[in-house]
């Protein structure tokens, strides 16, 4: 039996606890084992639930974490004890592995551990493990995606007619939306995801602070009617460009024969364009409590597999992108057109 612990009891981390219980025959068939939840960790008083770290590190019988506290603070300490010790560590947390993925990384490696992030791009898609270990031999030049399913979901139900505000509230309700719904909105939470995607193919690192964002607030009504009139759909989408080393985050008009067009609701696509592979299309659900869970559990059976060794997981030795502008809208123009 191979024993978890999982930091933080909010949507994500009780979906963890809940895929592994559902799923367990499923869970043995892929490991060879059982998955077992012996600690849940939060810093709220709940039954049953432990509040200290220590007991969680310091127990021999504990292989991998599942940190789904998001931020950067406790679960940078955290991570990094738990790490030290040779505990692998499996995230949803893309603002951690945004700013210390290259740190944590390099110690995992150090302690022969793994850290591992899947669930923390494209919710549920399994994307990054097909990057790292299906695109190797690609050169990728784009990478154009759909990737906050809270704005997604904002942006369908008013291209429906409905305000922004109520389709926000939605999405709370939902569970799709950060604590504070701005990182959404404003694009910051689309921004931390493309550096990673971008780091991730380029072998540079990129970081939020270097993606131009614009996020989904100054979007209106007219703006939809005069995009549909033209066969068009605006999307919030983040872009690397491989060629002059640019990312940006911003609403895109979308053309109706785009595959990116039809990606409504919560779901997240990603086209990545690979010069032997041409155009590769990710889609799935890009938030909720069971979809990004079951990206994280995916990671865990990968760690569970290779206990004492490290998975490469492509980022401990990046070193920092240099970024160039990307392209500029043309005059008098609101939107880029993708
Ligand atoms: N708030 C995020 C979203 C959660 O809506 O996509 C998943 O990263």
């Amino acid at each position: 039996m191979i024993n978890v612990a999982i930091l933080g009891l909010g949507t994500v981390g009780s979906g963890v606890a809940e895929v592994i219980e559902q799923n367990q025959n499923e869970i043995k068939k892929a490991l060879g084992d059982n998955l077992h939840v012996k600690y849940i960790l939060d810093i709220r008083d709940i039954p049953g639930v432990v509040n200290d770290i220590n007991i969680i590190v310091n127990d021999p019988d504990i292989k991998v974490i599942c940190e789904t506290m998001g931020g950067k603070e406790p679960a940078y300490t955290y991570t990094h004890l738990a790490l030290e010790r040779g505990i692998s560590v499996c995230t949803s947390n893309k603002e951690l592995v945004d700013a210390y993925g290259v740190e944590l990384s390099a110690i995992a490696r150090e302690h022969h551990c793994s850290y591992l992030f899947e669930a923390s791009v494209g919710g549920g898609i399994p994307l990054l493990r097909t990057i790292r270990e299906a695109c190797g031999q690609e050169k990728i030049s784009q990478i154009a995606g759909i990737l906050n399913g809270t704005c997604n979901y904002i942006l369908t139900n008013m291209k429906a007619g409905k305000d922004f505000a109520t389709a926000l509230k939605e999405a709370q309700e939902k569970g799709f939306a950060e604590r504070n719904p701005a990182a959404d909105v404003e694009g910051h939470d689309t921004a931390r995801k493309i550096a990673i995607l971008a780091s991730l193919v380029s072998g540079k690192k990129f970081s939020y602070e270097q993606v131009e964002c614009e996020g989904i607030t100054n979007i209106t009504p007219e703006d939809f009617a005069q995009a549909e009139a033209k066969g068009m759909s605006i999307k919030l989408l983040g872009v690397y460009n491989a060629e002059n080393s640019s990312v940006i985050v911003a609403p895109f008009l979308v053309k109706n024969s785009h595959p990116l067009y039809n990606v409504n609701d919560v779901f997240n696509g990603v086209m990545l364009h690979g010069n032997m592979v041409d155009n590769l299309m990710f889609y799935g659900r890009g938030a909720g409590k069971l979809p990004t869970a079951s990206a994280v559990v995916s990671d865990v059976i990968e760690c569970a597999k290779n206990i004492g060794k490290n998975i490469n997981n492509k980022f401990a030795d990046l070193a920092p992108a240099n970024v160039n502008k990307f392209p500029a809208k043309n005059p008098g123009e609101k939107f880029r057109t993708l």
